[in-house]
């Protein structure tokens, strides 16, 4: 089955061809990253209105790649009903209710945070593997990027328990604003990583998150970075550019420490209180970054952890295609062309609700 997957919560427009949720056909992106940077951040109603621009080219690319011969036919198409910025939202679905209604295919709604846990079985698991029958479930998930940070228990490919979400900023968000801090242009959390590389981690004294709302029965934990983003601005403030010369790298690396060491944090609590969980998936823009994937080494026993290929870290179609295929193939005749709109209503609804 081929599904047609169409992504514009926030500022990439994307479009991508999957076969049966894990083979990626084609795969295109666009980032709007050099309109929104000279505002230090993503400006929602420019967001919408170069998603109106783009997405004719991005779908003709992306066909154009996936070069399909006539006898494979896209079965369906999934799109990002939310959460995310509602205009750009907005511009996604309307655009794929077209497409699906002049082509008369199944429109499968999808959420963006959960799609990102697909993400990262893009190439890389099937669905024998991605299964009850192979023992993969219950398993761990977080998502973390700029506009959320998320520990999910995956009980069963669509049944999503939330342990933890974040209480203020994301954990990307932090990199952003850390970064802006120090002179980097949005999206800063790769420019920090590059800085980080060699430099001292414990130099600068952090502090360390503990947020008492911890995981148990029918309770979510919850992250937080703005009282680290706090700290890091009170420390920097007056600094000359000498003091920066010398210390930009030191802060660089004591910062992601701490960031990542909140999180592995969490997954230990969820280790203890789930003793059956042997995986944990990793997804978001920030499972790019290294060292966070060796902090995760460090979780108190040892977990099959599964990454995203970079290319499908950050926001991109193929896993809204993906996670779209596991809920057709689970109730394929709630999916209709025409009626039941409500369902593509309810935008920013559901899990992940606050995050932006
Ligand atoms: O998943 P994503 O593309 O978009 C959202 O849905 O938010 O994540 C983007 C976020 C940005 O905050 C960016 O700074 C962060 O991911 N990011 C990184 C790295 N690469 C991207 N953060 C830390 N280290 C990286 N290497
Ligand atoms: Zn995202």
């Amino acid at each position: 089955m081929i599904v047609l997957g169409i992504e514009s919560s926030c500022d990439e427009t994307a479009c991508a061809l999957v076969e049966d949720g894990h083979k990626v056909l084609s795969s295109i992106v666009s980032s709007q990253i050099d309109i929104h940077k000279i505002y230090g951040g993503v400006i929602p109603e420019i967001a919408a209105r170069a998603h109106l621009d783009c997405f004719p080219a991005v779908l003709s690319e992306c066909l154009e790649k996936a070069s399909l011969s006539s006898s494979q036919l896209i079965d369906a198409i999934a799109v990002t009903q939310g959460p995310g910025l509602q205009g750009a939202l907005l511009v996604g679905v309307s655009y794929a209710k077209g497409l699906a209604y002049k082509n008369q295919l199944p429109l499968i709604p999808v959420d963006h945070i959960h799609a990102h846990i697909y993400g990262a079985l893009l190439e890389q698991m099937g669905e024998k593997e991605f299964s009850k029958e192979a023992g993969f479930f219950p398993s761990l998930a977080l998502v973390v990027s700029g506009g959320h940070t998320n520990l999910f228990l995956l009980e069963d490919r669509l049944s999503f328990r939330v342990l933890a979400s974040s209480r203020d900023d994301a954990c990307g968000e932090c990199f952003d604003k850390v970064a802006k801090l120090m002179g980097f242009e949005y999206p800063g959390g790769p420019k920090i990583e590059k800085i980080a590389v060699g430099a001292n981690d414990h130099f600068f004294d952090m502090p360390k998150v503990r947020i008492h709302s911890e995981l148990g029965e029918g309770r979510v934990a919850s992250f937080s970075y703005s009282g680290l983003k706090t700290h890091i601005v009170n420390l920097v403030r007056g600094k000359d550019e000498v003091w920066w010369e010398e210390n930009r790298a030191r802060l660089a690396a004591s910062f992601q420490r701490v960031a990542f060491e909140q999180i592995r944090w969490v997954v230990d609590q969820a280790m203890d209180k789930f003793p059956k969980v042997q995986n944990l998936i990793v997804a978001g823009g920030v499972a790019a970054n290294n060292c966070f994937r060796e902090q995760l080494t460090l979780v108190k026993r040892p977990l099959k952890v599964y990454w995203p290929k970079l290319k499908y870290c950050s926001d991109n179609a193929a896993m809204i295609a993906g996670l779209g295929y596991y809920q057709y193939q689970s109730t394929p005749n709630q999916f209709n062309p025409v009626g039941n709109w409500e369902t593509y209503a309810r935008f920013g609804s559901g899990l992940g609700k606050g995050d932006h």
